[in-house]
């Protein structure tokens, strides 16, 4: 059924770079350098560090002249996704639309980057069926429950514990971590600037962006 409002609990995520900052790049033709575009899907519990980490890659990438955008799970839940909720079903569906959609922006050459918990193992690999080899690229944000929970940026492992929120991902609803992800970041003991550095060393050597 169509809704006015995301589903309870989803939060708008700010990004640093913003629609202006990518208009404003194209002013300067001499900086923006060549890139194949390419699907950086992160998977994590939330609190894991995914938009963190997407945000801090969005920058840098962006600031290096290079043509990105973030699609992110609180975000789409405001719009291409606020019908649903958190059922199995409904976020398999969530992520089928993501996948679409990130398959829609890889054939616009965009570096896009997706920041979704996508828990379920047999959903993220029906994506990687979408694109080429060298296309996807799946990225583990590995973080122990215990410590996102520690961290509750949202508060929302709070509320999980209290009852308040049914089918909470690591609490009362499944999560799979990857069995063979292209990279693994441990965002307990990683810094962010070293997770992004691993991650722009993994697009070179891919020869996705140089
Ligand atoms: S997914 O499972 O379909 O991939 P998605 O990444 O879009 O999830 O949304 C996760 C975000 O929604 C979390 O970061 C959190 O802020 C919020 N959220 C609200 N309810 C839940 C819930 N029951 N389980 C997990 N996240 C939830």
């Amino acid at each position: 059924m169509y809704q006015e409002q995301p589903a309870e609990n989803v939060i708008w995520q700010q990004h640093i770079v913003s629609r202006k900052h990518r208009e404003e790049q194209t002013k300067q033709p001499a900086r923006i350098r060549h890139h194949k575009g390419a699907v950086i899907w992160l998977t994590g519990l939330s609190g894991s560090g995914k938009s963190t980490i997407a945000c801090a890659l969005e920058h840098k990438l962006h600031k290096n002249g290079y043509r990105t955008f973030i699609l992110d799970g609180d975000n789409v839940r405001h719009g291409l996704s606020r019908d649903l909720g958190f059922s199995i079903d409904d976020r398999a569906e969530n992520i089928r639309r993501i996948g679409e959609v990130a398959r829609l922006f890889v054939e616009a050459g965009v570096l896009t980057i997706t920041a979704f918990i996508s828990p379920l193992r047999s959903e993220r690999d029906q994506i990687r069926q979408l694109f080429k080899q060298n296309d996807f690229f799946e990225i583990y944000c590995q973080c122990p429950i215990e410590t996102c929970e520690q961290r509750d940026v949202k508060g929302l492992y709070k509320k999980a514990r209290a009852g308040k929120i049914p089918q909470f991902t690591g609490i009362n609803s499944p999560y799979e971590p990857p069995a063979n992800p292209e990279l693994l970041i441990n965002t307990m003991q990683d810094e962010v600037p070293q997770s992004v550095a691993r991650i722009e060393t993994l697009l070179k050597q891919q020869n996705i962006i140089n």
